[in-house]
């Protein structure tokens, strides 16, 4: 059992010993780092004069570029700044080149985020389909109905498998919502590439505990406020500039050439578009956003490279060992433990409810907030989610409350 430091001092948060939030696939705790910079940042605007030109309006987005980029491991230059997962996603979806009767691809069962920008492309003639990814796969109004992704769930090729001529867009996330399945991006990165389609990622439920592979993939977009622990309101989009080429802009005034060069006339609009990622954002960002944005990456940024996933690796696994012998989980726990060897988990340990009905899921997170503990249900699954602050004493908790005798259990 691993005992080391968590890679996230728990003192950079304002988590107490009364709230243990094992919830961050729904809100990141926002470090105290990134509060006391938008307490610095806030009084500026207040008074105007004390803004600087290079140093907060172009210096402040540059620099959380950077730390977006360090995060993803990725070039500056190919990141955006957008204000969520699903306005990066519609940026791509809007820009794209298409024609009617192409087609989206997505897993079942996609955060709506990821459904909505490529359904609205109806009224252009493109189509968007579902693929279940494991047998018994099933979502919608039988959300609750479905089995649980097995440690052999071929997904991957479930969806390689699905792709036509007519497919132009592969959209997915790389960690799922609900159920919590990690997919293969730079497998499925480099199959799109050989049959000529796009991989579209929505990364917000892996992004911040884990460092994705973006080998072949032509976009990443997330939202700022869940495992990069910022508030809510800005995240990025990386796209890839071969990919980036095709879009057709936005269009705001900072997306072209001089845009800020204000010895040149504003209204001289013979300019070209800018090739970086600054072409698809749209317009003057919030500041007070990008200095929290800012300091919740470098404080992820701050750990050693790849110890956040391992510490959530090494808590997941000691959770499902502490409860594998439960006669409510030891199913699930055999289940997840699967899914965990293989590699195929995020942060999120997603509980099935194994039939027992959404009463019993919520039972147990009533009781669960009681004792202080902060766990979300959706679709059919209890999710408990790591972070780097989160210690071996929260594994036991957190155990503790799964186990303990109560109405219902069996
Ligand atoms: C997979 C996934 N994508 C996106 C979102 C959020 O999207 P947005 O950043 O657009 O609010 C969520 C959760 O809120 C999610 O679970």
């Amino acid at each position: 059992m691993q005992t080391l430091r968590p890679p996230l001092d728990p003192s950079l948060f304002n988590l107490d010993g009364e709230h243990l939030w094992v919830m961050h696939c729904s809100e990141g705790p926002v470090p105290r780092a990134s509060l006391e910079a938008v307490q610095i940042f806030l009084p500026k605007e207040s008074k105007p004069w004390s803004l600087r030109w290079v140093e907060d309006f172009q210096g402040i987005p540059q620099a959380t570029k950077q730390e977006a980029a360090k995060l993803i491991g990725v070039n500056t230059e190919d990141i955006s700044l957008t204000a969520t997962t699903s306005s990066g996603l519609q940026i791509i979806a809007q820009g794209f080149p298409w024609q009617a009767g192409d087609e989206v691809l997505a897993p079942l069962g996609e955060f709506p985020s990821n459904v909505w920008p490529w359904k609205a492309l109806a009224i252009r003639g493109v189509d968007f389909r579902e693929v279940p990814l494991w047998e018994g796969h099933q979502s919608g109004s039988e959300a609750w109905e479905s089995s649980p992704p097995p440690p052999d769930a071929a997904a991957e090729t479930r969806l390689l498998d699905a792709i036509t001529p007519r497919t132009k867009i592969l959209a997915l996330s790389w960690v799922r919502f609900q159920d919590g399945l990690k997919l293969d991006l730079p497998w499925l990165g480099s199959a799109c590439q050989e049959r000529g389609v796009h991989l579209v990622v929505d990364g917000i439920q892996g992004v911040g505990t884990h460092k994705p592979d973006l080998t072949g993939v032509s976009a990443f977009a997330t939202g700022g406020h869940k495992g990069i622990l910022a508030p809510q309101g800005l995240g990025f989009l990386w796209t890839d500039a071969t990919f980036r080429a095709l879009l057709a802009p936005p269009g705001t005034w900072l997306s072209v050439e001089d845009g800020t060069n204000f010895a040149r006339p504003c209204t001289d609009f013979r300019r070209d578009w800018l090739a970086d990622g600054r072409c698809l954002e749209p317009g003057s960002p919030s500041l007070l956003g990008c200095v929290a944005l800012n300091a919740s990456l470098a404080c992820l940024n701050g750990a050693e490279p790849g110890t956040i996933e391992a510490h959530v690796r090494g808590l997941q696994e000691a959770l499902l060992a502490a409860i594998s012998n439960d006669s409510t989980w030891s199913v699930e726990a055999t289940r997840l433990r699967g899914l965990w060897e293989e590699d195929r988990l995020g942060p999120v340990l997603s509980f099935h409810h194994l039939g027992q009905g959404p009463e019993f899921l919520n039972g147990l997170l009533q009781a669960g907030f009681s004792q202080g503990i902060y766990a979300s249900v959706r679709e059919g699954y209890l999710r408990v989610a790591f972070h780097g602050m989160h210690t071996q004493a929260d594994v036991a908790h957190v155990a503790a409350w799964l186990t303990a005798p109560s109405e219902g259990r069996c």
